[in-house]
């Protein structure tokens, strides 16, 4: 039976800001960030966002005859707002969706969603008539004035996985690979991550062609056999990094081919920056709109996650593929530019560790779903399109 990814949405908050003015800010050489990182744009998370509001605007997009077939919500996050109940309890709820359903929450740094679509194909192995509703939402947060600060972002990306699906197929024959290291990570008393850059930069690539090798061994295909390779993207520039690794000095039309839809994957990274679980899935839907796919192409997928966790594996494109992946460029443009002043309020107003009431001002978040605040220790969601907001 073939199983894999059916329908994909996304969402991020309505605010970016601009990587120049974060490098005059900083007193960094512009060039350094949009093309040494490779960004051009960040999103900016005002406080009346979080994984759930997010995760609930990107699912709340897909077809609602499709939603009421979904059995099982797995919502893959390392931006977790409660270290008991699963933000995908939040997210059903949001939706209306039926209570006949399992959710769970799943951590494993950036990673956790390609576990998630595994998890999923297992259901849908089972249950063939049921969808398994994928939701990757996280909000990278490094720290106001650190080296992370460049490669921050946050978004939501929604995926379907069912029997038959329209957009990819994913192949049996993926590759896991898990070793105990601190690159990253977050103690549960902070709000922003810990990280060694340079050495998680350097692991990525060890364990991309670990898996990518071990892959290539096991299945006896081919660089040829794939029309795109694309990565985690916790900013742009580490894919190339990846990708070169394995390319080397070559320059031939399959090394140029890679290399084009590698940019056709970054395109939209560039203008959200890091999502966390979702990087890699805003690049499958960023390839769908910039690059050269047919139906029937093999691409090759490599998930990532500090701690640390890597996966190859790879999906076949299905016919009209196309018309299953929202289409974003138009609506990224019509975000609202913050200065340096509004970027650095918002990141300072996030409700974090805060155990308070508070009530945030909804007047500026035009997001359909919004955190409202808090009270008695429970976050207040609300719904614009509720009769009762
Ligand atoms: N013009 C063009 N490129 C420039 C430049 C300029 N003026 N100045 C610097 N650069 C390049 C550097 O050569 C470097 O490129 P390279 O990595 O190909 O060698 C790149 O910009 C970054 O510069 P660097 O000095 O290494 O940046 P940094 O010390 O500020 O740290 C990270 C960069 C990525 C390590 C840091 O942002 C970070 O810790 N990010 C979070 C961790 C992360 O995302 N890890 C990824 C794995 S999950």
């Amino acid at each position: 039976m073939k199983i894999g990814i059916d329908e994909m949405r996304f969402v991020t908050t309505p605010f970016y800001l601009d990587m120049v003015d974060l490098a005059n800010a900083r007193g960094e050489d512009p060039n350094k960030y949009l093309i040494g990182i490779g960004q051009d744009k960040q999103a900016v998370v005002p406080p009346t966002q979080d994984i759930v509001t997010l995760g609930a605007e990107a699912a709340s997009k897909l077809p609602s005859e499709k939603l009421k077939r979904v059995r099982t919500i797995i919502l893959a996050t390392e931006s977790g707002i409660d270290n008991s109940k699963a933000s995908a309890m939040y997210v059903k709820h949001l939706l209306k969706m039926d209570d006949n359903i399992r959710v769970v929450e799943l951590k494993e740094a950036c990673y956790s969603a390609t576990a998630g679509l595994q998890f999923a194909k297992g259901l849908v192995a089972l249950e063939p008539q049921n969808y398994v509703l994928v939701i990757a939402a996280d909000i990278a947060r490094y720290g106001l004035r650190t080296p992370g600060e460049v490669t921050q972002g946050a978004g939501a990306v929604a995926m379907l996985v069912s029997a038959n699906p329209h957009v990819m197929t994913i192949e049996p024959g993926a590759v896991s690979y898990s070793r105990d290291l601190m690159d990253f990570w977050r103690p549960l008393y902070a709000t922003e991550a810990l990280v060694d850059g340079k050495y998680s930069t350097n692991v990525y690539v060890d364990f991309f062609k670990h898996t990518y090798g071990s892959y290539i061994q096991q299945t006896g295909l081919q660089l040829d056999d794939f029309s795109a390779l694309i990565f985690h993207l916790p900013f742009t520039k580490m894919g190339k990094k990846a990708l070169e690794s394995l390319l080397g000095e070559r320059d031939d039309a399959v090394a140029q081919h890679l290399r084009e839809q590698l940019k056709a994957e970054q395109a939209d990274s560039r203008m959200v920056g890091n999502l966390y679980t979702g990087s890699l899935y805003l690049g499958l839907m960023s390839l769908v709109q910039h690059g050269q796919l047919q139906s029937g192409d093999r691409i090759g997928l490599f998930s990532y996650g500090s701690g640390a966790e890597g996966e190859f594996y790879t999906g076949i494109m299905q016919p009209g593929f196309a018309k299953h992946v929202e289409k974003i460029d138009e609506w990224l443009k019509q975000r609202t530019r913050v200065d340096m002043q509004k970027y650095e309020t918002m990141f300072n107003q996030h409700l974090g560790m805060n155990d308070q009431d508070v009530s945030f001002d909804l007047q500026h978040d035009s997001s359909r779903f919004l955190l409202a605040g808090q009270r008695n220790h429970q976050r207040q969601y609300v719904d614009r399109n509720d009769d009762k907001y």
